[in-house]
């Protein structure tokens, strides 16, 4: 690369609503690790967007901590990327009431997270819950990133974030880049151990349906045994399999073979013993994530100046393309 040119940025975030699963570390986290070798990094602890549900305060604080260790556990370097919390970083919010203003109604009212999480949660459709998509393109252009790495659910707030930034560039002139997802082609939908047509999910009310990637060797055996297959009796990948399907996709994600490797590795075999590799894999795979969470978790000083940094950074980083939009619209100039 030319030294004057600009690497390119990557942005992420991930919700603190409790231990991530296995399909946020397999959709997500491990992509951001890998992607810091080359571009530019930022990744945070989606914060803001967690109190669009209801939150009991010392809970919520507490599991921002843990979060943010979290991901540094799962191999984000802090030093080499920029890792912070979003609400610490006030630029993200204040895009976010300008890009609102750009950003039309029947939009909103057609994203299928909205849909969902308003049923889930009828006695409170407040406005947070409404505009969070607004929110998550400001998050991503207020740095003007050039790549999101996320799982497919978030394929949809992708494209919104990205017609909002071509509609601003259209009104006011050249402004943010257009992002581009990151999709892994392996384990972009990690689905329910329970009901796998379903995506896996923190929240499922049915413990046996999602590992998280804190749960010890026992627990990650347990939920694997149990796990729905199906009533043929082959391992192979194939249309109306979903839970067999589920379980190579994990095993190839878990060992990095790949789904063909998979199927020849267990072909003849019960689905007994696959359930029992699949969980012993995953096992394996989790096992130095939680090694360094236990040590993380054991400095809180250092998870805070870390995080203090990682803000710091953020602000300095986003302000430029924040003052740059104010005056794009007409906003007066202080500074
Ligand atoms: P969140 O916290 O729900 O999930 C974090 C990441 O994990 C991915 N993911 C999955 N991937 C595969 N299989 C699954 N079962 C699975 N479940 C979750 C998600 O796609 C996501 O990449 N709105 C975002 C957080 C966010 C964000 C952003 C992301 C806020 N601002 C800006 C990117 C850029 C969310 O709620 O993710």
């Amino acid at each position: 690369m030319a030294e004057n040119e600009r690497k390119k940025v990557i942005l992420s975030g991930i919700q603190p609503t409790g231990v991530f699963t296995l399909g946020n570390y397999v959709g997500a986290i491990r992509n951001w690790d890998t992607l810091q070798e080359e571009f530019d990094c930022i990744y945070f602890i989606a914060d803001q967007h967690a109190i669009t549900v209801r939150k009991d305060p010392v809970k919520f604080r507490q599991q921002t901590v843990e979060s943010y260790a979290l991901t540094l556990a799962c191999g984000i370097d802090p030093k080499r990327s920029i890792a912070f919390i979003q609400s610490h970083n006030p630029n993200h919010s204040q895009l976010s009431w300008i890009l609102g203003c750009v950003t039309q109604f029947g939009e909103l009212s057609r994203m299928t997270q909205f849909k969902d999480k308003a049923a889930k949660h009828a006695d409170d459709i407040n406005a947070g819950l409404f505009t969070y998509p607004v929110l998550m393109a400001a998050d991503i252009l207020t740095y003007n990133a050039d790549v999101v790495p996320i799982g497919d659910d978030q394929r949809q707030h992708l494209e919104l974030a990205r017609n909002i930034a071509v509609r601003f560039n259209q009104r006011y002139g050249d402004m943010f880049t257009v992002p581009e997802g990151y999709y892994p082609k392996v384990g972009a939908r990690i689905k329910s151990l329970q009901e796998p047509t379903k995506k896996m999910s923190k929240s499922d009310d049915n413990p046996n349906a999602t590992v998280f990637i804190l749960d010890d060797k026992d627990t990650i055996m347990r939920k694997f045994k149990r796990a729905v297959t199906d009533s043929d009796s082959e391992i192979r990948f194939a249309e109306g399999k979903d839970g067999i399907n589920n379980l190579l996709t994990i095993y190839s994600c878990a060992t990095g073979k790949t789904i063909e490797e998979a199927e020849r590795e267990f072909a003849g075999k019960g689905y007994g013993e696959f359930k029992l590799a699949v969980g012993e894999a995953v096992a394996d795979y989790l096992e130095p994530v939680r090694t360094k969470f236990a040590q993380l978790m054991d400095d809180k000083a250092y998870l805070k100046e870390c995080w203090t940094d990682g803000a710091q950074r953020a602000f300095r980083l986003s302000n430029k393309v924040f003052t740059k939009a104010c005056r794009k619209i007409g906003f007066v100039d202080y500074r």
